[in-house]
């Protein structure tokens, strides 16, 4: 099992685990958190690599890129996708503040409340 400490848009920090060979992304849902907004929850590729909605930043830990918007990201510091990173070894992430397709801490907000 590999490590992966993610960093909430309120700073706090959760501990998840994952498989090699799965994706950040299907990691991330499994464990109830979502890379996604309000909006893009409903609005993204699934996945694909084609909505650029599933970003989050790497923090330590190596993710090779594989991906052409990965690559780009590496070139010029934005966040990576999390569907196209294939765990590998752990890895340590934070989710990105978002504001446009819905705002992230409205969405993260109506998650946590519909857990209580
Ligand atoms: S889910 Fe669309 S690019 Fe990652």
């Amino acid at each position: 099992m590999l490590e992966i400490t993610v960093y909430l848009i309120d700073g706090s920090k959760q501990k998840i685990t994952g498989k090699a060979g799965q994706t950040l992304r299907q990691v991330l849902l499994e464990n109830d958190i979502t890379p996604y907004t309000k909006m893009t929850t409903q609005l993204n590729c699934g996945g694909r690599g084609v909505c650029a909605t599933c970003g989050v930043w790497i923090i330590s830990g190596q993710a090779k890129s594989t991906h052409w918007h990965d690559r780009l990201a590496d070139k010029y510091s934005y966040p990576r996708l999390s569907c196209q990173i294939n765990l590998e070894e752990d890895l340590t992430v934070r989710l990105p503040h978002k504001w446009i397709w819905g705002s992230r801490e409205a969405h993260q907000m109506k998650r946590a409340k519909k857990n209580e």
